[in-house]
């Protein structure tokens, strides 16, 4: 009996035959792997030869310079490579990284597509809408959308902006303490929620306050992080891997908490328009939002919009709509908070504008100068959406006749390009008088919305929102930083905190 399972014979034989026939084929197509991604890496070194950039590991390329703290390394970068470097994520994964004006008009002024390896991790969460879409669907959706930021459109989402921003001042209002403080991004979230809810959604309720609106951005705030730590792990690359992992199964629970909001608002709105029979006569009672327009809308084929690609948009526009604003307005607070003498500035030219704010209307967005100046120094310092990125769909020849092949992945980093030294000279000064009205710049040198047919459709809704938050906020609290912690930029999609942004507030009058 032992001898037979020493030295199998019959149909023992030919499993172990099977065996070995198995093992060898894993082992040929191991060696086929092997030698791919070994030609990609020699590929990939031969197509970015012409740039420069620090040594990298072989299989770890530069995930250890960048592991501390990324956006500080990225600085360091600038500094040495002004006009681009390649980084290495791991030993077959690079990508160019740009932090030049000339540069960066050459790709915005092309029609790349977003680059698949990164923009498709989020796909999970927010669908194939605008952010996402590439070619003919996209160029349809935006010409769909583009009615909805029109500014008759946008003019009285202005009071909509003003009544969130005030649920948020009653909030500090109420805090005890003559000097109470706060880590305003909680509280600016909520807020910028409520706002896009009540405009583009004409959600009415009370959001702020809401247990679901904070499970929303709570899912929204796991669903960066893990974005994040996907990107770099080469592991986690592949959807069917990472969907088994504990990480992968939190993004995805993550993710349908983030839909439930989104279904929620489809589907009160699905009901509201039955009740009320024909979609036109509800666009004659309210105004005509966002959500009206895509439900309203027909495609160029007469078709509407699938369901899928109704949640997408809303799933889109709700993240989109909310989160940026939310990075923008608590930086801009803290920048101003940090320059007490442009603050007050700000206070003097808004009291004379507004007097108490009671009556902040659209009319007034483009009669504070200083204010705007402010907003667009901090949205340079710190731009809430840090970079982005394409993938070339054709050779590209820069100004300077360097070159790189189809296939490679251009990230555009706008906080590079904002502290770059030989675009912005003392990068890490607030300093307002930089958007002093006349002063002259390069077409791409400011890019927070990024620029050409992929730029910001949300852009005019943005700095109203912006303007509106900051208005009412200076004309009520003094801000003061909180010495003891200090924000630390942290590029996740947004601009965010490592620690959260504390301020100090004082209340006036
Ligand atoms: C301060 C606030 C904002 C900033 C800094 C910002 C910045 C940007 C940037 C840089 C892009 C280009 C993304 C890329 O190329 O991958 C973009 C696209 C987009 N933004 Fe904004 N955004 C802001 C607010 C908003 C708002 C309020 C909305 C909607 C109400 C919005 C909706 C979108 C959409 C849908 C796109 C994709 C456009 C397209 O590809 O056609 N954004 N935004
Ligand atoms: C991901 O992994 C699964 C299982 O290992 C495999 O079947 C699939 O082809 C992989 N997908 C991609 C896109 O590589």
């Amino acid at each position: 009996m032992s001898a037979s399972v020493l030295s199998p014979s019959g149909p023992l034989a030919s499993v172990s035959g099977l065996l070995q026939v198995a093992s060898l084929l894993s082992l040929v197509l191991l060696l086929i792997k092997a030698a791919q991604l070994y030609l990609h890496r020699q590929w990939l070194l031969k197509a970015l030869q012409q740039f420069p950039c620090p040594p990298s590991h072989w299989l770890f390329g530069h995930s250890k310079e960048f592991q501390k703290n990324e956006l500080q390394q990225v600085l360091k970068w600038v500094e040495k490579f002004p006009t681009a470097s390649p980084r290495w994520f791991w030993g077959t994964k690079a990508i160019f990284v740009v932090y030049d004006p000339d540069y960066m008009k050459v790709v915005l002024g092309r029609s790349d597509p977003k680059a698949h390896g990164t923009y498709r991790l989020l796909a999970p969460w927010i669908g194939y809408g605008l952010l996402l879409l590439n070619g003919q669907p996209w160029f349809q959706h935006r010409r769909m959308l583009t009615p909805a930021f029109h500014y008759d459109i946008l003019k009285p989402y202005v009071g909509f902006m003003a009544d969130s921003v005030r649920v948020m001042l009653d909030k500090w209002q109420q805090l005890s303490g003559q000097n109470p403080r706060v880590e305003v991004f909680e509280y600016v979230s909520l807020m910028t929620l409520d706002s896009i809810m009540k405009s583009a959604f004409s959600h009415q309720g009370s959001v702020q306050t809401d247990r679901s609106s904070q499970s929303y951005i709570q899912a929204i705030e796991d669903i960066k992080n893990l974005f994040f730590s996907r990107v770099r792990n080469a592991f986690h690359q592949n959807d069917t891997v990472y969907s088994m992992t504990p990480s992968g199964r939190r993004y995805l629970r993550a993710c349908q908490v983030a839909h439930e909001h989104t279904d929620q608002v489809i589907r009160q709105r699905k009901a509201h328009l039955q009740k009320e029979g024909e979609l036109e006569k509800i666009s004659k009672k309210r105004h005509l939002d966002f959500l009206d327009i895509l439900l309203r809308a027909r495609m160029e084929n007469g078709d509407s919009l699938s369901d899928a690609d109704l949640r997408a948009e809303v799933d889109t526009f709700m993240f989109e709509g909310h989160d940026t604003t939310a990075s923008g307005i608590s930086w801009i607070l803290y920048a101003l908070a940090t320059h007490p003498e442009h603050q007050q500035r700000c206070r003097e030219e808004l009291q004379g504008l507004l007097g108490d704010g009671a009556s902040l209307s659209w009319d007034h967005l483009d009669q504070m100068p200083y204010t705007t100046m402010c907003i667009k120094e901090a949205l340079r310092l710190y731009p809430p959406v840090p970079g982005i990125s394409r993938e070339l769909s054709k050779p590209v020849t820069f100004p300077d006749g360097r070159s790189l092949p189809e296939g490679i992945t251009v990230s555009l980093s706008i906080y590079g390009l904002h502290h770059n030294p030989n675009v912005w000279p003392n990068p890490e000064v607030f300093d307002p008088s930089r958007f002093a009205p006349g002063t002259a710049r390069h077409s791409h040198a400011f890019l927070p919305f990024s620029g050409g047919s992929r730029n910001c459709i949300g852009k005019q809704f943005a700095m109203n929102e912006m303007k509106v938050a900051v208005a009412l906020t200076l004309l009520h609290f003094k801000l003061a930083p909180d010495p003891s912690r200090v924000p630390v930029p942290n590029a996740k999609v947004v601009l965010m905190s490592a620690n959260g942004i504390h301020l100090r507030l004082t209340k006036l009058q």
